[in-house]
């Protein structure tokens, strides 16, 4: 295949990449993104700072932007993410438990009906659960001031905006096994399939070391898939960009039937947030690395 879209599709998956609105007006950029990538995930656009500044007040411009280019490009859109402890603005931090409630089911409703019909998935909640050994969620306005259910009561109130997006839990360090934090994860996925709390999908945020990705990845990946939901690779980058690694990445997901696709968070080395790691397919001046050939042979 002649692109990482093409390579990935040739077994029904996808190959996408983070993408900023700001960066749309640069052809060397564009020229890449529209070349090789069939999936989009707006790198900052569809965030709650974003999208919702002050209370009521949504701004939906710069993520029309990128849905906008999506759609003229034939790429299909992540949407991320509704519920996140990161990038909140304060005044959400600050509200009475019952006024986060109504202000937390208004901001799913409001964004997922103004995106409904041009979002393959969404990233409803972005890593609620803690680092560390605990297995537990983590300390955040929504689960300090809503409890435990906040997860739940997103999912159900995410179908009911929309029910034709796949929606899905995201987050990282979730990728080995054995890990505490797979496990918590793991343990609520079969949890809501048990009781019918509507979850398609997990995303595994994949942000790895210079190591590349546990080698019980694969194991991860098929056994949250076993549950059944769909898993996909959501935000890879791997610190200096190891050929084998990309290789392993890529193929933990191929040997996983419901591992539907692939995305890259970003493009060149220079778009990438990690600044330093030279963690993406793409050298500064757009030109296709190692990593990018062990990535489209795996594919
Ligand atoms: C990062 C963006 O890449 C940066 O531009 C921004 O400053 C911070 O967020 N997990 C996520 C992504 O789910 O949204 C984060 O993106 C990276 C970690």
């Amino acid at each position: 295949a002649s692109s990482l879209g093409a390579a990935a599709a040739q077994s029904g998956r996808y190959f996408g990449t983070a993408v900023p609105a700001g960066k749309l007006g640069t052809s060397a950029y564009t020229a890449i993104l529209d070349r090789e990538f069939n999936m989009i995930t707006p790198e900052n656009e569809m965030k709650w700072d974003t999208t919702e500044p002050s209370r009521g007040n949504f701004n939906f411009g710069p993520g029309d932007q990128i849905v906008s280019h999506a759609q003229s490009h034939g790429q299909r859109m992540r949407g991320h993410t509704l519920v996140w402890h990161n990038q909140l603005p304060s005044w959400v931090s600050n509200l009475s438990a019952s006024d986060l409630q109504s202000a937390m089911d208004n901001h799913i409703t409001t964004e997922m009906n103004h995106y409904k019909g041009k979002i393959y998935a969404w990233d409803v909640v972005n890593e609620a659960f803690a680092d560390g050994g605990s297995g537990q969620q983590r300390s955040s306005p929504f689960h300090d001031k809503l409890g435990n259910g906040f997860i739940e009561h997103a999912f159900r109130t995410a179908r009911a905006a929309d029910s034709s997006a796949k929606l899905c839990y995201n987050d990282y360090n979730i990728e080995n096994w054995s890990d505490a934090k797979t496990q918590g994860v793991y343990n609520m996925v079969k949890d809501f399939k048990s009781r019918g709390v509507p979850i398609d999908c997990v995303g595994f945020q994949s942000h790895f070391g210079t190591g590349g990705p546990p080698s019980s990845f694969q194991t991860t990946l098929s056994n949250f898939a076993a549950l059944g939901v769909d898993v996909q690779i959501t935000e890879l980058d791997i610190a200096q960009a190891g050929s084998t690694q990309y290789a392993n990445t890529v193929n933990a997901c191929v040997h996983v039937s419901r591992c539907t696709g692939i995305t890259v968070w970003g493009i060149r080395d220079s778009d990438s947030w990690r600044s330093g790691d030279n963690p993406l397919l793409f050298d500064s001046n757009g030109n296709p690395k190692s990593a990018y050939t062990a990535v489209l042979n795996a594919l």
